[in-house]
């Protein structure tokens, strides 16, 4: 049992992206003030992204995180070449896939988000199964399997994640965990804010704090996913919400003790090297 994907320049992506517009982003422009959320899937991207939107609207939003942020794989190569810059993105591309290929030395700003991978992990089954494309059918410890060997869409956690930390220092890069988020949200708004380039006051970061909290974005219609016509056409019958838990720790409800014995290992022997930890508790 797998996961219908296509393969693009060594990375495997579901078919709802056009291959011809992923292996030209590369060549895409970045312009001075265009800002970036880039993340491997199911890090917390929607969740920077509500932050990022309401910073640049000082608290008060009114469109769809679909238009104030749009995902660039997605919105294909017309749509992108429309906009003028300033340009507001989100990413899931590994790092030299992005446009210029190399952020670190470009004129863009980004936000990494990286979240503990056994959460993600188990964030991504719920998304995977949950969106009828994929064709995946299997349970948790088939997922596993798939997550294992990178056999997920945009490929490898590890590889992706390693390719953007070695650029963790740049000065147009933020990178943040989305369990610092969880453990200091307010903290974490000024934070993203400031990198943006916004000296706001401490009623408007209150007031983004609020709308950012995970029950506050869990039934905003502007936030969510699954009210979205045309993702609703592509859900699951019986799909878990998009904003689903919001918790550290889910992982644990679902990992067997071997599983999280092998994840360990391997999370050992491919981050060794790196000072990059993680809560999962
Ligand atoms: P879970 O499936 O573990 O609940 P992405 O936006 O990168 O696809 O990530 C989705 C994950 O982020 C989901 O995790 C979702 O619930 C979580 N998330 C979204 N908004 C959040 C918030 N305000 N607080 C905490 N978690 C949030």
């Amino acid at each position: 049992m797998s996961i219908k994907l296509r393969d693009v320049n060594g990375i495997p992506l579901n078919l709802g992206l056009d291959p011809d517009w992923i292996a030209s982003i590369p060549d895409f422009p970045v312009s001075p003030g265009d800002l970036y959320v880039a993340t491997y899937p199911k890090s917390g991207t929607t969740w920077v992204q509500q932050i990022m939107s309401l910073v640049q609207k000082g608290g008060e939003k009114e469109t769809h995180l679909l238009f104030d942020v749009p995902w660039l794989e997605f919105m294909g190569k017309d749509r992108a070449l429309a906009l003028s810059p300033p340009r507001t993105l989100k990413c899931h591309l590994p790092y030299h896939m992005m446009p210029g290929r190399d952020p670190a030395n470009s004129t863009g700003k980004y936000i990494y988000v990286a979240r503990n991978p056994k959460d993600v992990a188990v964030s991504f089954y719920y998304h995977t199964k949950r969106l009828l494309p994929y064709e995946f059918t299997g349970d948790w410890d088939c997922f596993f399997e798939c997550f294992m060997k990178g056999e997920v869409d945009f490929g490898s956690w590890f590889d992706h994640i390693l390719d953007w930390w070695k650029h963790k220092d740049a000065e147009n890069i933020l990178f943040l965990k989305y369990e610092d988020l969880k453990k200091d949200l307010s903290g974490s708004v000024k934070t993203i804010a400031q990198f943006m380039g916004y000296s706001l006051d401490d009623a408007t970061i209150e007031k983004i704090t609020r709308q950012s909290t995970f029950d506050s974005m869990k039934d905003d219609p502007l936030a969510t996913y699954d009210k979205v016509p045309d993702v609703q056409k592509v859900l699951a019958s019986d799909a878990t919400p998009f904003i689903r838990k919001g918790i550290i720790g889910d992982w644990k409800n679902h990992f067997s003790p071997e599983q999280s014995a092998r994840f360990d290992a391997e999370y050992t022997k491919r981050m060794s090297g790196t000072d990059l930890e993680f809560d999962f508790e």
